[in-house]
């Protein structure tokens, strides 16, 4: 890993975290946090312009989080870009990076993770049944490790959204959680980290996902029955070479499945693979 270039103040710690966020506190300084798990794209930036709206001082957090990847997921490959990362996080106003390793997060002897209900129910988590534990997990650390005003959130992972939500609620944890319009390709393809995975042949098909939400949302809206639009939308996302995680309809709110077209403002969500690429994405009607 080359040295970066930034001048973005780089903490390890939750110790320096801390006495920094304290710091800024004294001053009387509103605190953004913005966590990812680097790679950081377009889609990044425009969390962090959201978080400079919000408050005086923004952090962003790094750290591929070991926990929600099932041993049989990308972990090992995820792209990791640290010096390109900090670049771009100084150059977005970003004023403290929060690079902890594994062991500062999950110290000897570690035992304890978020159970979850409610949003985590369904959708990725009945393909990745421990994903959301391990999200809601290093999110509650994160939180109480910086004890942000609000954290701010992509609705590209909506549904991780609406988890946090919930959770910071439950948990009664002092944050305002903001979720962030999905930034797209010029095609509609949503910006994602694991986008570089895609071979030139599926990132030429990738854009059907976002143009089989769209149409279904749109004949929803236009007041076509929901099951019917929704089918439609599978078969064409599998027309276009993928093989469908799910494509559903739920409450935009709670991701309950939807009893009936009056229960009001739904989300279709979904998750597809194409090559070795799992692609997420969702669309409010
Ligand atoms: O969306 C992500 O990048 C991650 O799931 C998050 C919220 C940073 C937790 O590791």
């Amino acid at each position: 890993m080359s040295a970066p270039s930034s001048t973005i103040a780089t903490l390890h710690s939750v110790a320096e975290l801390r006495a920094q966020v304290r710091r800024w506190r004294a001053a009387g300084e509103r605190v953004a946090l913005v966590p990812t798990m680097g790679a950081l794209h377009v889609g990044h930036v425009a969390l962090m312009e959201a978080a400079r709206k919000q408050a005086e001082r923004i952090i962003v957090s790094i750290f591929v989080n070991p926990t929600q990847f099932a041993p049989t997921e990308d972990l090992s490959r995820y792209p990791r870009t640290l010096a390109a990362d900090l670049e771009k996080a100084s150059g977005a106003g970003v004023d403290a990076a929060f690079v902890p390793d594994v062991a500062e997060m999950y110290p000897d002897g570690f035992a304890t993770t978020i159970s979850l209900t409610g949003p985590a129910l369904g959708l990725e988590t009945d393909f990745r049944p421990t994903h959301f534990a391990g999200v809601a997990t290093v999110v509650a650390k994160l939180l109480l490790q910086a004890a942000p005003d609000v954290a701010l959130f992509g609705e590209k992972d909506y549904q991780q959204l609406q988890v946090v939500t919930r959770m910071a609620r439950d948990l009664d944890i002092p944050v305002a959680i903001l979720g962030v319009p999905t930034v797209r390709e010029a095609d509609g393809l949503a910006l994602s980290s694991r986008n570089v995975y895609l071979s030139p042949e599926d990132r030429a098909a990738a854009p059907a996902l976002h143009r089989a939400l769209a149409k279904a949302a749109a004949d929803i809206r236009d007041g076509r029955d929901v099951d019917a639009s929704v089918e439609e939308a599978r078969q064409s996302v599998v027309a276009a070479g993928f093989a469908l995680d799910y494509l559903e309809a739920r409450h935009a709110a709670t991701l309950a499945p939807l009893a009936a077209r009056s229960e009001g403002p739904i989300r279709l969500l979904i998750a597809a693979r194409i090559g070795t690429t799992r692609l997420i994405d969702n669309l409010a009607v």
